[in-house]
């Protein structure tokens, strides 16, 4: 494996910069292949796996070598914990590996990133209650090193009790390991867009776009309370390493900008690119927008397989707003295509080609009548153009209904 290049990203392999020992086996050719060069554009390192189940394997090994180290001299490991759906996978491995392989959480300290506000621990909606059932209830942890802000705090204390969380997590040594996921607003913990890097544990608004997306836990947007109580940019910046996990395509343009996104209040995961010990762990899916795998000729040579040809056609199509064949010599000089054109020997050679594949791909073009009027009944308003559009359009006049 490569050399952790600080502040950016060794490769798309395993790539933690954490040593190899974080290597996981992968079900069958599950490896996203690497891109040289993608360390250019990641700021922050990434490692991009190919399920969900990878990612968390990953993580949760990286957890238990820490916590067994700490165990072996005495000393305990100090967890800064997440929730979500992105790092239950996590939970469950490190579950499995205390009940089939002797992991014991005895040496445990935990601090939760956040707890919405109002909102009573034992409530089902309560990160007590996710963390509990999740975790916390299924492995030997001590309750009393189980730390998470409570959201049932009265409102003129709350300022103190935060101040008091950051007391606590000092008095434990500091945060060794701390897990995130991302909110598609780029939230850490719930510092929504404005949140300062040096922003500490405090009582925050929720933006309407996280309000939106945990509507459904809350059965409606209505019920998804205002305000939570979060860890700060800063409090989360201070710990030792950190990996922040996305997965499902739903987070890709999330992921590209904080991956490779300039640093903005606006976004504040994209803090972490001024940590040294970050690592982005993302499934094919999160991982989806980054150059690397979206654009990769942007960045290096690469392999022109037919499949990548054409994803990358139509990607130059749609960039030069140039139909595909009228795409030129330039176009494909500009745009890092060039070794395409040399292949196939013109452009011209290129853009038949791709357009041909393309047209090959509308089924059953042959028994359409030609010259004949065809009615189509759409359930929809767009289904006529979705479903029937291309394929009428060549070769007979469409009326929808
Ligand atoms: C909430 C939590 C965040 C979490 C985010 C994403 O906003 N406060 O800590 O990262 O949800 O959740 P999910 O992993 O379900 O996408």
């Amino acid at each position: 494996m490569m050399e952790p290049v600080t502040g950016a990203a060794p490769s798309a392999d395993v790539g933690t910069g954490h040593e190899a020992r974080e290597r996981v086996v992968t079900r069958g050719p599950s490896r996203v292949p690497p891109t040289p060069h993608a360390t250019a554009l990641e700021r922050i390192r990434t490692v991009v796996v190919e399920e969900h189940e990878d990612l968390a394997r990953l993580v949760a090994h990286r957890i238990a070598s820490l916590v067994r180290e700490r165990m072996a001299t005495g000393k305990t490991a100090v967890l800064g914990l997440a929730t979500g759906s992105t790092p239950i996978g996590v939970y469950r491995e490190l579950i499995r590996m205390h009940r089939e392989d002797g992991l014991s959480f005895a040496n445990v300290v935990s601090f939760n990133l956040d707890e919405y506000y109002p909102m009573a621990p034992d409530n089902i909606h309560s990160y007590h209650r996710f963390m509990w059932e999740n975790l916390f209830s299924q492995v030997d942890m001590k309750p009393e090193n189980v730390h998470i802000p409570r959201g049932d705090i009265p409102r003129d204390e709350v300022e103190q009790y935060c101040r008091n969380y950051e007391d606590a997590i000092r008095r434990a040594g500091g945060i060794d390991f701390q897990i995130l996921g991302v909110g598609k607003t780029g939230h850490i913990g719930f510092n929504e867009p404005g949140s300062g890097v040096d922003s500490r544990t405090r009582l925050v608004h929720l933006d309407a776009v996280t309000r939106r997306d945990a509507a459904a836990d809350f059965f409606g947007e209505e019920f998804v309370p205002k305000e939570a109580i979060t860890m700060g940019v800063a409090t989360i910046l201070e710990a030792r390493e950190i990996a922040i996990l996305a997965t499902g395509e739903h987070k890709s343009a999330i992921v590209r900008r904080a991956v490779e996104g300039e640093v903005n209040l606006e976004v504040a995961a994209t803090f972490l690119q001024r940590h040294p010990t970050t690592t982005f762990y993302v499934d094919r899916a999160a991982g989806a927008a980054l150059t690397r795998i979206a654009t990769p000729w942007l960045l290096d040579e690469v392999e022109w397989t037919n499949d990548l040809m054409i994803r990358a056609v139509v990607w130059l199509s749609l960039q030069t707003q140039n139909a595909i064949l009228k795409l030129t010599q330039r176009d494909y000089a500009e745009h890092g295509m060039s070794s395409l054109v040399a292949q196939k020997g013109s452009p011209g050679a290129v853009n038949g080609e791709v357009f041909n594949a393309l047209g090959a791909k509308i089924r059953g073009k042959s028994k359409l009548p030609t010259g004949r009027r065809t009615i189509c009944f759409s359930p929809h308003p767009d289904d006529d153009v979705i479903s029937m559009g291309a394929s009428c359009a060549s070769s007979c006049r469409t009326t929808t209904r």
